[in-house]
């Protein structure tokens, strides 16, 4: 085996520019998932059985099948039943957020649930509404307990986005295929693309460390 260093200094600018990319649409897809997750995750400990049976169907669905299918499903099959395309970044960004949010419903839920029930009490026994107490006194303790597990889903959805190579958006995997097509040098470029993934997600952990820390300052253990 020889290494060929040229193609990988040649092809380094695409690549990195391959890793921006994934970078954005998966800070876009938890970004998105945050906002369905929060509001999913609240819902599913709803006194309504009608909202808490149709987050839990929305949360076992995506769950339950593979976010390869679920991209097929909105990049050609959503197409025939609105009557015309979807632009792969759409289509990309669109499935990563609705698998995002399922996986972040359930990390608020029980991130809402670890709260003891006492301090919603309290809240509401001092005048509080039930919106007030959720905003002012269990949210944000809950917020610091679900840091972490909110750190391991955006690692996973990173590494997770290589699946929209399938539909040919071009971020970091797909630039990959397409660098080797042209150039043979499978050993070579596999081994940046994956050192490529593995600096952003060393970094994320890093970074989720550091907000955890911030965060739990003045907090007794
Ligand atoms: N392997 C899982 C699947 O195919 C990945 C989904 C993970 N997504 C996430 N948001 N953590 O369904």
């Amino acid at each position: 085996l020889e290494l060929n260093l040229s193609i990988i200094t040649e092809n380094l600018p695409l690549l990195l520019k391959g890793a921006g990319i994934t970078l954005e649409i998966t800070a876009l897809s938890v970004g998105l998932g945050l906002l369905i997750g929060m509001f999913v995750g609240v819902a599913k400990l709803s006194d309504n059985r009608l909202i808490r049976g149709l987050a839990s169907v929305y949360v076992d669905c995506i769950r339950g099948t593979p976010l390869l299918v679920q991209i097929f499903l909105v990049y050609f099959a959503l197409p025939q039943i609105i009557g015309h395309r979807i632009d792969p970044f759409v289509a990309a960004v669109g499935a990563c957020s609705i698998n995002s949010g399922a996986y972040v419903a359930e990390i608020f839920r029980a991130g809402i649930q670890s709260i003891d029930k006492g301090q919603m009490e309290a809240s509401r026994a001092l005048g509080l509404n039930w919106f007030q107490a959720m905003r002012f006194v269990i949210m944000p303790q809950a917020f610091k307990r679900i840091i972490p597990p909110l750190g391991n889903e955006f690692i996973a959805m990173l590494k997770d986005s290589s699946l929209v190579s399938v539909i040919g958006f071009e971020e970091l995997t797909r630039t990959g295929q397409l660098i080797i097509s042209r150039t043979y040098a499978a050993f070579e470029i596999w081994i940046v693309v994956a050192l490529l993934y593995l600096i952003m997600t060393l970094a994320i952990s890093r970074f989720v460390a550091l907000l955890e820390k911030r965060f739990s300052k003045g907090t007794r253990k």
